[in-house]
């Protein structure tokens, strides 16, 4: 079965579609770049032993959109393809707004113009802030998002269910991430950011790798075991398959219109000072930190319940931090060799 995976040259996207192709689907990447990068497609060569059919085209195009529906006979979407830095989207809401709603506006009345059921949708733990209770349950109450991005989440969350209420013959599943990290084993995929890194394990290993002088800490007077914040930090390769389950579990469904949400996380949080720790023990160098001031926006302590997604979907988290941060390290240092042996 043919799925359209947008977004797929980006860092979940491209994992992703390794788990679709180990688990019988057939991928179909549609991308724009304006967020990742072409030598990703040359990873999942190298990866996989064959290229993966690939549409170079924005999916707020209802023109281009259109056609590749009209190309291809999918049997369902996964739609990754956002625009995804906080601080950018406070600085520029509009374009997030228009970005991210609109290419979900647009993906929905595509895939009902062509008969196209079921669409999983990446959203974030983001739509909780900092809930009251942890760990989050699916049941846990949205909280007002801290950011446009954060908020566009919500919103299209918000503008499935109401099409499914609605009668849409739309099945879909929205995934609340909690924090990807990790690459793939090979090394030869992995965390792109484009800039300066404001996730906490590319700037690690962009520090490890020398090209930041130093990681600062934000804050350590928060009410946690060390006073950093408390994060779920899940392998990108567990998330994918997440992804797998989920299509899986909408094929299974026989009604016409279906809405879940499930959270993919571990279970369990880890501090930024055990993530820290545990990148230098397992990868044996030492990291240059030091602790600064809070950022602004930062919730102290989330972490998701994992019940349902165990249950309902049967995948669960496999992979360990360690192993994350080790292969994120692989992924880092595979990128600067790459990068010299360019230059030479
Ligand atoms: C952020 C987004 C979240 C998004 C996710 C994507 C916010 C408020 N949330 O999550 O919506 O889905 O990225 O991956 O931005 N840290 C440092 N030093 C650094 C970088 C990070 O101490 O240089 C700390 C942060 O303070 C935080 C933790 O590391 O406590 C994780 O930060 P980050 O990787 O940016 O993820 P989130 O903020 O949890």
């Amino acid at each position: 079965m043919k799925i359209l995976v947008t977004g797929g040259a980006g860092f979940i996207g491209s994992h992703t579609v390794i788990e679709l192709l180990g688990a019988g689907y057939e991928p179909v990447i549609l991308d724009n770049f304006s967020n990742s990068n072409r030598s990703v497609l040359a990873g999942l060569r190298q990866i996989l032993g064959h290229d993966v059919p690939f549409y170079e085209a924005d999916c707020n195009d209802p023109e281009a959109l259109n056609a590749i529906f009209e190309k291809e006979n999918f049997g369902g979407a996964i739609h990754f393809a956002a625009h995804k830095a906080v601080g950018e989207s406070v600085a520029k809401p509009l374009m997030y707004y228009r970005n991210n709603l609109d290419s979900t506006l647009l993906l929905l009345e595509t895939m009902q113009q062509h008969g196209v059921p079921n669409l999983v949708f990446s959203s974030s733990c983001t739509v909780y802030g900092q809930p009251e209770h942890l760990p989050v349950t699916e049941d846990t109450p949205r909280l007002p998002a801290q950011s446009p991005y954060g908020n566009t989440k919500a919103i299209c969350e918000d503008i499935i269910r109401d099409a499914v209420y609605a009668k849409a013959p739309i099945k879909s599943i929205a995934l609340r991430y909690f924090n990807p990290i990790g690459a793939h084993p090979s090394g030869l995929i992995g965390e792109l950011p484009l800039g300066v890194p404001g996730n906490l394990v590319p700037f690690i290993t962009q520090t490890a790798a020398g090209l930041r002088e130093k990681l600062t800490v934000f804050g350590n007077d928060y009410n946690t075991p060390d006073g950093t914040c408390v994060r779920d930090f899940i392998h990108v390769v567990d998330l994918a398959k997440a992804h797998v389950q989920a299509l899986r579990l909408l094929d299974s469904r026989e009604e016409t219109s279906y809405y879940d949400i499930f959270n993919v996380g571990t279970g369990h949080g880890n501090t930024v000072l055990e993530v820290i720790k545990t990148f230098e023990e397992v990868n044996q160098l030492k990291l240059n930190y030091s602790i600064g001031p809070r950022r602004p926006g930062d919730v102290e302590k989330i972490y998701a319940q994992v019940d349902k997604v165990n249950n309902v979907m049967g995948w669960r988290a496999e992979k360990t931090l360690a192993e994350s941060l080790q292969d994120a390290w692989r992924w880092e240092q595979n990128l600067q060799k790459q990068k010299t042996s360019v230059s030479e």
